[in-house]
Formats: C-alpha cells, sequence, structure tokens
C-alpha cells in the first residue's frame, strides 16, 4: 500500500484555465436494460440513483469522445492546439494497446508540440492525470498541460451481467492546466493526493484480454475480457479512501469542512456519495451528483461532473472545490481547487 502527498508545495503554482465534457447522444434508460436482463427501474435507482447512461455509437472511439472534450476545454480558456506541450489521458478502455490514446487524440486535435501518453487507474485516472501534470508544470518541466478522461466502457460490459451493466456508461471530459503567476484563485491546485493498494487488484477487474489471460479462442466464451466486481466490498473501500483523501487534500490546503463550497465525488454510486460527503461534515446542498444521467463513466465521471458544475455556475470566483475519486487497483484520489 502507498499514499503519497505534496507536502513540499503548500501552494502549488498550477491553476486550471479551461475545462471541457463530452457525452454520446445515445441513451440507454433503466427502462431498456429491464429488456436485457432480470433487473427493475426501482432497484437500480434505489441500490445506485441511476436513470439513464450514454452509450457511444460503434465507430464512436475513447479517442473521438477525449478529442471532443479536448477542443472544448481549449475553446474555454482560448488556447490553440499548438499551445500544449503535454497531454494525458486517462482511460482503461484506450482505442488499441499501442499506441497511446493520447497519440491519437493528439493527431485529432493538431497538438503538433506536445508529448502525449496515458495512464492506467481507473476511476480515479482523472485526478492521477492532474497531479502528474501538476508536478510536470509545477518543476517548470512543462507550461501547458491537457488532461483527458475518456471511457467507452460499453465495450468491456457484459450485458448478460445484471450485477454490473446496469451502473456504466460512455463519456469524456477535458481540462487544461498551466503555471500560475503564485497568486491563489482562479482555478488554482491547492492541494493533491493520489494513493493505491494493489493488495485489492482482485476486487475489481477486467481479468482477460492482456498479457495474464489473452483472449483465445477457448475462453472466448468465458467472457474475461469483461469487467467483475465484488460490488459489496468496493462499495466499503471506496466509502473509507474517498473521505480519507478528501479529508487529508483539504487539511493539507489549510482548510475545514466548512471552507469548502463544492465537493465533486466520483459518480459510481449516490449511496457511496452521500456516505462520503456525510463522513466529511458536507453537506447535501454542497455536493455535486449527476449520475443519473450518465452512470459511472470511470476516469471520466469526475471531469465531466466538473466541466458540468464549472459551467453551471455551481462554483465560482473564489470558491475552495474538493474533486474525489476512487476506482479499480484499487487506486483512490483527491484534489481541492480555488476558482
Ligand atoms: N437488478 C436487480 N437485482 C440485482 C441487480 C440488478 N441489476 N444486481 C444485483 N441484484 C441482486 C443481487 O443478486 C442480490 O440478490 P440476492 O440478495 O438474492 O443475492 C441483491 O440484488 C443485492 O445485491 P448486492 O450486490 O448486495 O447489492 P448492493 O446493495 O451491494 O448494490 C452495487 C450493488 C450497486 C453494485 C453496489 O455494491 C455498488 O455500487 N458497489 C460499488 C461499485 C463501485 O463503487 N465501483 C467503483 C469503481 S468502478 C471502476 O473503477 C471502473
Amino acid at each position: 500500500m502507498a499514499a503519497n502527498s505534496d507536502i513540499a508545495f503548500k501552494r502549488l503554482p498550477v491553476k486550471i484555465i479551461g475545462t471541457g465534457s463530452y457525452v454520446p447522444e445515445r441513451r440507454l434508460t433503466n427502462a431498456d436494460l429491464e429488456k436485457m436482463v432480470d433487473t427493475s427501474h426501482e432497484w437500480i435507482i434505489e441500490r445506485t440513483g441511476i436513470v439513464e447512461r450514454r452509450i457511444a455509437a460503434p465507430d464512436e472511439y475513447t479517442s473521438h469522445m477525449g478529442t471532443k472534450a479536448a477542443q472544448r476545454a481549449l475553446e474555454s480558456c482560448g488556447l490553440k492546439p499548438e499551445d500544449i506541450d503535454l497531454i494525458i489521458v486517462a482511460t482503461i478502455t484506450p482505442d488499441t494497446f499501442t499506441p497511446s490514446t493520447s497519440c491519437y487524440i493528439q493527431d485529432a486535435l493538431g497538438a503538433k508540440n506536445a508529448a502525449a501518453f496515458d495512464i492506467s487507474a481507473a476511476c480515479s485516472g482523472f485526478l492521477f492525470a492532474m497531479k502528474t501534470a501538476v508536478q510536470y508544470i509545477g518543476t517548470g518541466q512543462m507550461k501547458t498541460a491537457l488532461i483527458i478522461a475518456a471511457e467507452k466502457l460499453s465495450t468491456v460490459v457484459n450485458w448478460e451481467d445484471r450485477s454490473t451493466c446496469v451502473l456504466f456508461g460512455d463519456g469524456a471530459g477535458a481540462a487544461v492546466l498551466q503555471a500560475s503567476t503564485g497568486e491563489e484563485g482562479e482555478g488554482s491546485v491547492l492541494a493533491t493526493d493520489i494513493g493505491s493498494d494493489g493488495s485489492l487488484h482482485d476486487l475489481l477487474q477486467i481479468p482477460g484480454g492482456g498479457s495474464r489471460c489473452p483472449t483465445t479462442a477457448e475462453n472466448a466464451h468465458e467472457r474475461l475480457a469483461t469487467l467483475a466486481m465484488r460490488g459489496n466490498e468496493t462499495f466499503r473501500h471506496a466509502v473509507t479512501r474517498m473521505k480519507a483523501s478528501a479529508a487529508s487534500v483539504i487539511e493539507r490546503a489549510g482548510l475545514t469542512a466548512d471552507d469548502i463550497q463544492l465537493i465533486i465525488p466520483h459518480q459510481a454510486n449516490l449511496r457511496i456519495i452521500n456516505a462520503v460527503a456525510q463522513r466529511l461534515s458536507i453537506p447535501e446542498d454542497k455536493v455535486f451528483v449527476n449520475i443519473e444521467k450518465y452512470g459511472n463513466t470511470s476516469a471520466a465521471a469526475v471531469a465531466i461532473a466538473f466541466d458540468e458544475a464549472r459551467r453551471s455556475g455551481r462554483f465560482g470566483k473564489g470558491d475552495n472545490v474538493v474533486l474525489v475519486t476512487f476506482g479499480a487497483g484499487l487506486t483512490w484520489s483527491a484534489a481541492v481547487i480555488r476558482w
């Protein structure tokens, strides 16, 4: 088990200057799922809070969604693709194992001055990417970073397994980061936290399709290249880790729960979100939720929520916003941003 911190950077000289998101058009409702597996709208809404999720078209890939979210993020801050010198894509559903999805996105954007690579931290990926970008910019190695979280989870869902297929959806979110003048506010990243516990790798995994268990003609029918989860245990760890990670960044930013205007948690389950907020003593009206529209889009979920919260005015100048996530690995991550 490992957790790291940015103790040396009480005030990181990095700010978020733009955000964007994209979700595919097709909606898959709970009523649609009732026709596919033995489930009900009532069960799904009561246990998860999800009403519908978006499903990408067959010819719409993770990189296509990521590119659209990135273009919106660049538009929102008036930068051109050539201004970007670092692209980090967080995904567990890359277009291909190699090249990286970030290279496809670099090409589609025309961001010819950027170095591009992917990271894999499941639902925690967007904030792992944020922390990575903060280190590159904070140490003067890079000037402008584009971080993207994009997922086409519909390609790794077993649509005959009711315990998982009701949970997931497709989408993408992005943010642009730059060195700041050092003054707080206007998107300053005040503190970040990432952590992992690999001993729990089998709680939530896609067991097949990699070098450990390649898909073969003999095992193809077992659908090993789809998401498998021990839901109850995952739930428990999610609450504990998200609470601890959020509390640590709030403290490291020199704040208390009362100073937080909005918390944007990973959108995996409404009951997890409520339990985390309650343990942090953050009231319901300060918690951003959009799980009813998109379900769990893994790394993309917190990125989409952050962009929607910004565009809809859920936070404004001077507000302290906490992002917090949890995912397979296990992994967890959190950040405090002063807008
Ligand atoms: N419809 C109807 N019944 C269902 C369904 C369904 N879709 N799915 C399961 N059930 C049944 C089960 O079979 C079980 O029946 P039984 O009591 O007869 O055995 C019953 O409902 C209860 O099942 P539980 O698994 O105990 O239900 P729970 O309340 O734990 O909810 C859920 C399941 C929603 C999956 C929850 O455990 C959860 O959200 N876990 C966390 C998921 C998560 O956070 N993932 C994060 C990371 S995702 C990533 O990294 C990609």
